[in-house]
């Protein structure tokens, strides 16, 4: 896929309904060839439209006006360049948490969480979070995360977690000002709701901060499951994070997480683990796939704002 098609692809299939502000920009990009000859100077992975989006937000520029936002692209380029060659597309979104409470809440109690891609740690507290599900309310306090959910009834209670843990190449600090404002600016413009629910779970996280561990999803993997207490259900869960790693490296990762006790959750996109069989997603939208064990469950929107129980 060219840098053009790969923008144009974005625009009106996870932009679209999402945000039309990087709906409008992302048109404008994939027709915008002084930028794309500049983004195509940048290794294939740095030349995403969220990681370009977050960067110029973060610096200050506008996201709202596709020529306002070629000319500051374009004029700050070496601060733009430089930005984009360093960072990576960390979104981290405790609104997930909805759709892996039901599955969470089903294992053996208490549980002893190992996350996997976790950024800055903000999915390891499902038990921290309130939930409504339509009418269905579970758990209490701040954020109150909503999902519309289908075929499934959902849990009575939140998981009692009495281990976390999480382990990314680059974790981010909640209690860091500058982490916070660059998970800030991976938020798209239009959604208030989720900049607040950032703040929320920062704040949650930030009181009780996670034991995060920098290192590789499969190689530093088993020695901090190893340190995860026995007594405890260890499950090790990933949400949008295996897109970003190479197959071969997927491939290994599904064998260990195999040999290890305890349960595995995967919510990802429907490629990156090949299940055969899927049914119909229940829309257009994009949609990933929650596993429990490499069993597909169901469809889920990517920030956990809505999922749909396979039948
Ligand atoms: C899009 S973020 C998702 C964060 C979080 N799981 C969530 O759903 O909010 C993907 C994360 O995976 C991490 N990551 C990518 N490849 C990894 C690897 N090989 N080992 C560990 N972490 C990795 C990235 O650094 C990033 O923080």
């Amino acid at each position: 896929m060219t840098t053009a098609e790969e923008y144009a692809e974005f625009g009106s299939r996870e932009a679209r309904g999402v945000s039309p502000t990087y709906e409008r920009l992302s048109a404008a990009i994939a027709r915008d060839d002084a930028l794309l000859a500049l983004l195509d100077t940048l290794p294939p992975g740095k030349r995403q439209p969220n990681l370009l989006f977050g960067v110029v937000r973060w610096l200050g520029g506008p996201v709202d006006d596709p020529v306002a936002f070629h000319d500051f692209a374009v004029t700050h380029w070496p601060a733009v360049e430089a930005e984009l060659r360093t960072r990576a597309t960390q979104t981290n979104e405790s609104g997930r948490c909805a759709v892996l409470l039901p599955v969470l809440a089903a294992l053996p109690q208490p549980l002893a969480l190992l996350e996997v891609g976790a950024s800055a740690g903000l999915c390891l507290y499902p038990d921290r979070y309130a939930y409504r599900y339509g009418e269905h309310e579970v758990g209490s306090g701040e954020p109150v995360l909503e999902c519309a959910a289908d075929g499934l009834v959902p849990p009575d209670r939140v998981p009692r977690v009495v281990w976390r843990a999480g382990l990314d190449l680059n974790p981010l600090d909640v209690t860091d000002p500058g982490d916070v404002s660059w998970l800030d600016a991976l938020i798209w413009p239009e959604h208030a709701h989720r900049r607040s629910r950032l703040r929320a779970a920062a704040a949650v996280a930030a009181a009780d901060p996670p034991l995060l561990v920098r290192g590789d999803l499969v190689d530093d993997l088993p020695a901090l499951a190893a340190r995860a207490p026995a007594d405890a259900t260890l499950v090790v869960f990933h949400t949008s994070v295996l897109y970003q790693v190479p197959p071969p490296r997927r491939e290994a990762f599904v064998r260990l997480v195999g040999e290890l006790p305890g349960h595995w959750i995967a919510n990802e996109a429907p490629e990156v683990l090949g299940y055969g069989g899927l049914p119909d997603p229940p829309s257009d939208a994009l949609h990933n796939v929650l596993a429990l064990d490499g069993r597909p469950l169901a469809w889920t929107r990517g920030h956990g704002q809505a999922m749909s129980w396979f039948a």
